[in-house]
């Protein structure tokens, strides 16, 4: 057990996770015991989040490993649940690395990068919460607690100025159509006390406009080797906004999600999602039958749209072809 709220857990010979699609109405966990049913509970959105989606598929590779399954069967389960976010692929590759064959090993690294996940987000907040004048700081989705092994990386930042005595307030886009904004991130600040004031998508830039918004703070699902971040669907209609308002914007994420092999933004595969997602709101139809609809979930930011990258070795700035390079020189 750690201090920080997680997502995650290894209790009673399983994985228990968070049911991240009941939240904020029902707080209920749910356990996976095998690979398949932790794959599963990736693709559903049981758990998401760039950083928990890699700790969790690490549980997943020791899931399958007692098992008895291949251990590239295995991975190659895992790894076609959701194409954007690297830290999944990352976590895999160092679950790969285990040198041991036992199921003992495998949960012990496991853990490790858990644990490893929670110390990264503690420190991103400490090398972020300079970097946020005060006022408001808006987020898009979540990049919580709840989208990590705990502390969260965007909200890390906001959660370590805030420790430190800063007069900072969020403004939270509720985050179509998932609307992780409203459940999760809504849900994780006023748990912990942080002030939060929740907006729809379409409002940001209205806010921003009459100066009611100071700084923007998201997380990222895949940063390419020249600092194009990917991020949730609206994450880049919020920096255009920004940029259009001379506000900042800062990208806060791990070196897990660091993707030096993908040059830049073009190159990063984007998740397309249900279109039930988008005309639905659980039971309820939203839109006619019958129409197209597209729901891409995540999009890219340009690297100029960015003002710095805060990860847990420290904060990159253009340019970032040289800069995100040399904070893996600084890892321990
Ligand atoms: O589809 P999701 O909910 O997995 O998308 C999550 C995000 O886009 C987060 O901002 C990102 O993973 C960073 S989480 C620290």
């Amino acid at each position: 057990m750690n201090e920080y709220l997680s997502p995650l857990e290894w209790r009673d010979d399983a994985l228990q996770l968070l049911d991240q699609r009941l939240l904020p109405v029902e707080e209920k966990w749910v356990a996976c015991r095998t690979y398949e049913e932790t794959a599963r509970a990736i693709r559903d959105m049981v758990v998401r989040g760039a950083p928990a989606i890699g700790c969790t598929a690490a549980y997943g590779v020791a899931l399958g490993i007692r098992q008895g399954a291949p251990l590239d069967q295995v991975c190659a389960a895992l790894a076609a649940t959701r194409p954007t976010a690297v830290n999944l692929f990352w976590a895999l590759e160092r679950m790969k690395q285990v040198r041991a064959a036992g199921f003992d090993d495998y949960l012990k690294e496991a853990h490790r990068i858990l644990a490893e996940d929670i110390a990264a987000c503690v420190a991103i907040g400490d090398h972020g919460a300079p970097l946020l004048p005060d006022g408001v700081v808006l987020t898009h989705c979540n990049a919580g607690a709840l989208a990590t092994g705990g502390y969260g990386t965007a909200l890390g930042v906001i959660r370590s100025a805030v420790k430190k005595g800063r007069n900072l307030r969020v403004f939270a886009d509720e985050t179509r159509p998932f609307l992780q904004g409203a459940r999760l991130t809504a849900w994780e600040l006023h748990k912990s006390g942080i002030d939060v004031t929740l907006i729809t998508d379409n409002m940001a830039a209205h806010l921003m406009q009459r100066g009611e918004i100071q700084s923007v703070v998201v997380g990222a699902d895949r940063i390419a080797r020249n600092g194009d971040t990917a991020n949730k669907i609206g994450t880049y209609g919020v920096a255009l906004a920004a940029q259009a308002h001379g506000i900042p914007f800062f990208v806060a994420a791990p070196l897990s999600t660091i993707d030096l092999r993908t040059p830049s933004g073009k190159e990063i595969p984007i998740e397309e999602r249900d279109r039930r997602e988008v005309t639905h709101v659980g039971d309820r139809a939203l839109a006619p039958d019958g129409i197209g609809v597209r729901n891409p979930a995540f999009d890219v930011t340009p690297h100029a749209l960015i003002a710095a990258i805060v990860t847990e070795t420290g904060v990159a700035r253009e340019p970032y072809v040289e800069s995100l390079a040399k904070l893996f020189d600084a890892k321990p």
